[in-house]
């Protein structure tokens, strides 16, 4: 169940009592940026008495790992969680993908729920009961379906948010927009400033397309790969990246994803090239270059342990037109060089 608004943490306050009422231990995952900004506000309504634990983990994507999951794993044993512990994740997407997965395969799965404190968290991780970590760097190489028990989706968490974060976020909106939605496209799209992007009207539209894509199709088999466009290049990138130790925001990775991936859909002659070329300018307005020297053979090999591959063939969610995304899509190594060559 995914509670949406500022009043959600009231809710909230009633849902830790009644775990409270029910002795039931509860453990609180954040980060060390969600516990100086996001912490303090959950205990004004939540009595210290009432949180068993707090684990909080170095921040940023490089902790997704396996390395960290054994951390947390270890440490719920150490406090003595079992079945009847509850784990609240209290963060971006790191936290909610990392927590969801250390929650569900902790004694074959305790509760947990989530309290998605960045944008991308709120409009798309915590949505949709995907969670995983990255090894060697591919991104959410393991990882499980499996839903919280609730989502609370707060807007006010998002006041602490960087400028970098709230853009990163605005990178999933955009897709959600050119994925399954024109008119919601065209209203991004007239956004002039940074603090307009976290209007909660604007938040539900994304939450609404993130779900009903993700409902009609939970296990990723047909529909729901329309969510990856952006993604298949995208997810390179940010591997390239983290490799290099200069990490990108999945955000901004998003959005080069999609910028390369439109001139792939061109290429193949899906979209026409003034509507790709229109896009593109938006999307550049926004995340205007990839700034690392691109080494097209690592990303290439990022690109070939891509979990949406099947029979060594990379497969693409590319765009016919705004709006609508088309799946299952064959793309050869020399077309995604030209396109990574416009980037
Ligand atoms: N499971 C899914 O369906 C899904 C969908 C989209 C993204 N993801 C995953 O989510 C991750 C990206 O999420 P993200 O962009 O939230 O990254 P993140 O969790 O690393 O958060 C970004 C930064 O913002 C900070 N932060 C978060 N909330 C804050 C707040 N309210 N105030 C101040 N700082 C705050 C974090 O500490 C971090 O430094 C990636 O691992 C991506 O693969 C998963």
């Amino acid at each position: 169940m995914l509670y949406f608004d500022n009043n959600a943490i009231l809710l909230l306050k009633n849902h830790i009592n009644e775990y409270v009422n029910k002795n039931r231990a509860i453990f609180i995952l954040c980060d060390n940026h969600t516990e100086t900004d996001c912490l303090p506000v959950l205990q004004n309504y939540i009595s210290a008495t009432f949180i068993d634990e707090v684990i909080s983990i170095p921040s940023g994507e490089k902790n997704k790992s396996i390395e960290m999951a054994v951390y947390l794993w270890q440490r719920l044993l150490d406090k003595n969680a079992d079945k009847n512990t509850v784990l609240i994740c209290l963060g971006g997407g790191m936290i909610c993908d990392l927590g969801g997965f250390v929650a569900a395969t902790f004694k074959r799965g305790i509760d947990y729920v989530y309290i998605p404190t960045s944008l991308m968290a709120q409009i798309d991780a915590a949505v949709g009961g995907k969670t995983a970590i990255n090894l060697n760097n591919v991104k959410n190489s393991i990882g499980l379906f499996t839903q919280p028990n609730s989502i609370y989706t707060i807007p006010y968490f998002l006041q602490t948010l960087p400028e970098k974060e709230i853009l990163s976020g605005f990178a999933e909106m955009l897709k959600h927009g050119l994925i399954a939605d024109k008119i919601y496209w065209e209203k991004l799209i007239q956004i002039k400033d940074i603090s307009q992007i976290t209007d909660t009207e604007l938040i539900k539209k994304s939450i609404d397309i993130k779900t009903a894509i993700s409902n009609t199709d939970p296990y990723d088999v047909g529909e729901r790969r329309k969510l990856n466009f952006g993604h298949t290049i995208g997810h390179a990138l940010e591997a390239f990246a983290l490799s290099l130790t200069y990490p990108i925001s999945h955000g901004e990775a998003v959005a080069w994803g999609m910028i390369t991936e439109l001139h792939i859909s061109c290429q193949k002659k899906l979209i026409n090239e003034k509507e790709c070329l229109s896009i593109v300018n938006v999307l550049q307005h926004f995340f205007p270059s990839f700034s690392i020297q691109e080494d097209y053979a690592v990303i290439l090999s990022y690109l070939q342990n891509d979990k949406k591959n099947a029979n060594d063939k990379l497969n693409f969610t590319l765009l016919n037109s705004i709006g609508h995304a088309v799946i299952n899509q064959q793309v050869n190594q020399n077309e995604i060089i030209n396109a990574l060559e416009k980037l």
